[in-house]
Parts: C-alpha cells; structure tokens; sequence
C-alpha cells in the first residue's frame, strides 16, 4: 500500500491532488490501499508537509506551474510530465520491462528517494531490445 502511494515522492504534487488521491483510495487503486484513520492521518500529514508547495526543487515548481491548480492526481497527465517525457518513444512505455508510463521506477531508480536527475535515470535504450 505505502509502495503504491509513495512510489513517487510528495514533491512531485500539489497539495491538492495528495488530498483527493487519499481522500478514495480505494476506487484508485482498489481493496488494498485501504489504510486505517490514524495512519491515513499520518500519510496524509507527510504528503501536505512535503508537498510541491514546500519544495524548493526545480521539478516541484514546473509542476504547479503546469498544474495550475487544476485536480490533477496522475502526474503522468501534468504538462510537465508531457513535455519532459515528449522524446520518449511509446513503445518504450508499452514494453515488458516498463509496462506503463506510470512506472516511474522503471527508469528513475530511486524515484522513492526523489532522486529524479539525469544521473539517476536509466539508458532507455536498452530497453528497446526488449520490445
Ligand atoms: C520509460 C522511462 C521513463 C518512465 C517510465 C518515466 N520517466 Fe521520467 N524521465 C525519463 C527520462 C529519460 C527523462 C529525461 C528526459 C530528458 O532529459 O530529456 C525523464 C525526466 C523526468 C523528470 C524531469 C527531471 C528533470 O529534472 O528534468 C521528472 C520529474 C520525471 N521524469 C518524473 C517521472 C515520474 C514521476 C514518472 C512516473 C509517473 C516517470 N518520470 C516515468 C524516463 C522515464
């Protein structure tokens, strides 16, 4: 459950969309996120407190920039996310290893720790072997 959550770090959205991603977990991501009140609470404490708003990363800034406080809970649909993915060919997405845009781990490797740096992405070509 907490995977699913914070599988990409706080900073990366708005205060906003933390709130409505955790106020129906369970239609986003079924059964499994239900989490109980007090560690809900305590998720959510983390999420506003950490959120693109306290960020002072360039990555936080383009994104509500692009967001425009419109309720956006997959960053996947942000502008930002659009344009700095907009060189990456759909096929890469759709392929074994990555599977889906929103398997950021796939070629961030340590998304969780909100590394995001060129340096911490993956070649993608590589993954072209696998399509
Ligand atoms: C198929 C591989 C792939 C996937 C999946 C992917 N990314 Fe990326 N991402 C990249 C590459 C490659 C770049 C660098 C693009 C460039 O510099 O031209 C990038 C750039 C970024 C940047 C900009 C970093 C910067 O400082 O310029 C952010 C933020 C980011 N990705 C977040 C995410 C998040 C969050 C997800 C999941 C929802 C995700 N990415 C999924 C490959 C991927």
């Amino acid at each position: 459950m907490h995977h699913v959550i914070l599988s990409i770090p706080p900073f990366l959205l708005p205060k906003k969309s933390w709130n409505i991603l955790m106020s129906d977990l369970e239609n986003h991501f079924g059964d499994d996120a239900y989490v109980e009140e007090e560690t809900h609470n305590i998720i959510l404490k983390f999420l506003e407190q950490n959120s693109a708003e306290t960020s002072t990363k360039e990555a936080a800034f383009m994104i509500l920039d692009s967001l425009k406080n419109k309720d956006i809970i997959a960053i996947t649909k942000s502008n930002y996310w659009k344009k700095t993915h907009k060189n990456i060919d759909n096929n890469i997405f759709s392929n074994s290893l990555v599977k889906s845009k929103a398997n950021c781990k796939a070629c961030h490797n340590d998304i969780e720790k909100g590394l995001i740096e060129d340096e911490n992405i993956k070649n993608i070509s590589s993954f072209t072997s696998y399509m």
